[in-house]
């Protein structure tokens, strides 16, 4: 597909791959390479301009599009963007409730999350007034708490502390969803994604196992890396 967000400057160009159920893919690329608008083409916040998505083997049309949350999540790169309850569990809980979860048994699924993630005790507090690790990781619990069949992740471990980002990670690697996870940190692709998706300028430019792609010097250096 490509994709891009004005009339005559396209974004992503000609972008092909796919991902099997309960695989993991990091999609990696210098600053501006379309990782972000990968995603969000993915996940049908936009709209591709030529080509299409297809999820399940069905072709995510407007109808399907608007209707995928139910099955894929996206973590923002920026939690500001997904976090608006007045409570770190009430925002948890928010899409297991809308997922038609009674709010008791959305409470306890958003509970499970914040245990795993390490922020139970941040229940009761404003998420606008959470710092931006913490952010992170209640967004994440959001996510998770929906037990989706495929996640897309923008930067899982921007602004996460050493114990925080292990403690993610392991979470992670315990959660049998797919993952996309869109990534500066090569540390991150290597110990969650058996599969990197290198992206230049738009274009994919290399596909292939994770540790032959970050082990090419050459081809990092080609795409800006
Ligand atoms: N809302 C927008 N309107 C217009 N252009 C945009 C918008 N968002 C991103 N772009 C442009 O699209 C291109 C790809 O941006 P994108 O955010 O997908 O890159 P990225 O690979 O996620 O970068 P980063 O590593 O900085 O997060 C860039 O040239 C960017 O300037
Ligand atoms: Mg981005």
């Amino acid at each position: 597909m490509s994709a891009g967000y004005e009339r005559k400057r396209r974004v992503l160009r000609d972008v092909t791959f796919s991902v099997s159920a309960g695989e993991n893919v990091a999609l990696i690329g210098a600053n501006g390479a379309g990782k972000s608008t990968t995603l969000f083409v993915c996940c049908g916040i936009i709209a591709p301009e030529t080509g299409s998505v297809s999820f399940d083997s069905q072709t995510l049309d407007e109808r399907a599009r608007k209707s995928l949350w139910r099955r894929a999540g996206i973590v923002f790169q920026n939690p500001d963007d997904q976090l608006f309850m007045p409570t770190v569990a009430q925002d948890a809980a928010f899409g297991p409730e809308k997922l038609g979860l009674a709010p008791r048994e959305a409470a306890v699924a958003a509970k499970e999350w914040l245990e795993r993630l390490g922020i139970a005790g941040l229940s009761e507090r404003n998420p606008a007034r959470l710092s931006g690790g913490e952010k992170r990781l209640a967004a994440l619990a959001g996510v998770l708490a929906m037990n989706p069949e495929l996640i897309f992740f923008d930067e899982p471990c921007a602004f996460l502390d050493p114990k925080a980002r292990r403690l993610l990670i392991a979470a992670l690697r315990s959660v049998p969803t797919a993952k996309i996870i869109a990534t500066h940190d090569f540390d991150l692709a290597s110990r969650l994604c058996e599969r990197t998706v290198l992206l230049s300028e738009g274009r994919v430019a290399a596909d292939g196992l994770t540790p032959e792609v970050l082990g090419d010097a050459g081809l990092l250096e080609s795409a800006g890396l």
